[in-house]
């Protein structure tokens, strides 16, 4: 990436004489005793709405400012040049904000962290473990056989659901599809999610998934050690959620990991399991958030990608014809193909800067560090907010606009560090490369079968439940060509 100079705005500048400044000179919405800027969030809409709260204050403060909900303050970044120079920065073991709730119940069971809650060298050695399986293109690439045969299912059920080509619950739909798929490359199983009749099993599966992602907000923003001395109801809740998943996911890591001679086969977890020196109660944690991390994510940004070709039908058109010219009639596309579709690319990119299913990221510093004027304390937390960064205009010229073109003909005005939808750095997304090729390849096969019409053209709104989802069931249909 090209290096730039970080130049704070009007705004963003501090009118006194020394420099650099500290945390207390930055500046930032009204820090109320107790509350900072709790009830001015909950005005604006709450936690639901609070992305857009957040792009409103990069708006009104710059590039950088200090927000304090309650007792917990951060530091909020939406410019190129500090990501560039936080990046440079960056030590060997970069830590996100601590997921305490997961912690808690990890110590409480002696189970292992995985890779979304483990810190230093510990993270370093599972990251490495799984970095060449899921990073490396040519190991991605092979995953494709599995994901097309997940996505066989999904067409043809999309087939059968729809009605005047319309899918009631499409997310819900597309959630099944993104788990049935890494659950398929993660455990080589089939969970027959996309049947018309779906297991018990794979139901309360899913359904403890749901259960411990909607508690652990809660204890996020409340002292987890005070739910679990009272034993709420969302500490019991919580916990009996990961009891579920945990043991149904030791059921299917176990049959592969326990398998005889399984060295020869090709096999995700075997070979990350025989080549590394991971235990199995590591393996267990590892992969259990390889799966939480991969579902909603991907499902997300699939239903964005629909809904932005659904409105910019000139994109669809053009990206049709790529399709049909790399990938023959009849045949399956492939992850080779894929290397010849930079409009399929580029529609995808363009899909998740301006409706990004993960708006922010976050790291905990750990050393004092200078970011543009200001020199920030170690243990302060950042907040990458690539969502301000992809709906800036000074970054992205008529940034409101779906332009896919932008990617193939500005490639080199676009600074990298403006669109980071999957993070930054070491810790960045380790499921990026496979969510693209899920994502291209579910692309390919729907929009080759299907014309994605608007049915109407009222605003589609985001909220955020953890990710980024429609505020309203997407108003799409799916016609046959
Ligand atoms: C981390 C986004 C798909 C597993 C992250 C982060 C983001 C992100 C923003 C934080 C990175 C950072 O802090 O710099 C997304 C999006 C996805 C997606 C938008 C889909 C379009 C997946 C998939 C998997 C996955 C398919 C599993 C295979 C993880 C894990 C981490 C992570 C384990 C933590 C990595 C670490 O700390 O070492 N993701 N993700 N994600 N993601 Fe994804």
């Amino acid at each position: 990436p090209t290096s730039s100079v970080c130049v704070l705005d009007a705004k963003d500048a501090v009118p006194t004489a020394t420099c650099p400044h500290s945390l207390d000179a930055l500046p930032g919405p009204t820090n109320w005793p107790l509350f900072g800027s709790l009830i001015q969030l909950l005005f604006k809409g709450g936690l639901k709405r609070q992305h857009e709260a957040l792009v409103d204050y990069h708006k009104k403060f710059g590039k950088i400012f200090r927000l304090k909900l309650g007792s917990f303050e951060s530091v909020h970044i939406g410019a190129p040049c500090l990501l560039e120079s936080l990046y440079r920065k960056e030590g060997n073991y970069p830590q996100r904000l601590e997921i305490k709730p997961w912690k808690a119940y990890r110590d409480l069971r002696d189970e292992a962290y995985g890779l979304l809650i483990l810190e230093g060298k510990d993270w370093q050695r599972m990251r490495s473990a799984f970095q060449q399986k899921l990073m490396k293109p040519t190991e991605v690439m092979k995953l494709d056989g599995k994901i097309n045969e997940v996505l066989a299912d999904f067409v043809k059920r999309i087939g059968v659901i729809r009605h005047n080509g319309k899918i009631t619950d499409l997310n819900h739909e597309l959630n099944k599809w993104s788990f049935e798929t890494i659950c398929f490359v993660l455990y080589d199983k089939r969970f027959g999610l996309l049947q018309e009749h779906v297991n018990e099993e794979a139901t309360n599966f899913i359904a403890a998934i749901k259960t411990m992602m909607s508690t652990f907000g809660t204890m996020m923003v409340t002292p987890v050690g005070l739910h679990k001395s009272l034993n709420t109801k969302t500490w019991q809740d919580h916990t009996a959620a990961w009891d579920q998943i945990f043991s149904t996911a030791k059921v299917y890591i176990d049959k592969k990991l326990n398998k005889q001679g399984s060295e020869k086969e090709e096999d995700f977890l075997c070979d990350i399991f025989h080549h590394s020196h991971l235990t199995k109660k590591e393996m267990y944690a590892a992969t259990t958030e390889l799966q939480i991390g991969g579902v909603e994510t991907t499902a997300n940004s699939m239903l964005w990608a629909i809904f932005n070709l659904s409105r910019n039908g000139c994109a669809q058109g053009k990206l049709l014809k790529e399709i049909q010219t790399v990938v023959p009639a009849g045949q399956i596309p492939t992850a080779e193909h894929i290397k010849n579709m930079p409009y399929l690319k580029a529609c995808l990119k363009e899909s998740m800067r301006l409706t990004p299913s993960v708006p922010f990221t976050s790291r905990t510093l750990d050393q004092d560090t200078m970011l543009g004027d200001y020199t920030l304390p170690k243990g302060t937390v950042l907040v990458i907010n690539s969502q301000a960064l992809g709906s800036n205009d000074e970054y992205f010229n008529n940034g409101k606009q779906f332009r896919p073109e932008r990617w193939l003909q500005e490639k080199n005005s676009i600074n990298p560090f403006a669109h980071v939808p999957f993070g930054i750095g070491k810790r960045m997304c380790i499921g990026r490369r496979l969510a693209e090729l899920q994502l291209q390849l579910a692309l390919c096969w729907l929009v080759r079968d299907y014309e994605i019409v608007a049915t109407d053209q009222d605003p589609v709104e985001a909220v955020h439940f953890g990710t980024l989802v429609p505020s309203r069931e997407l108003p799409v249909a799916f016609v046959q060509r």
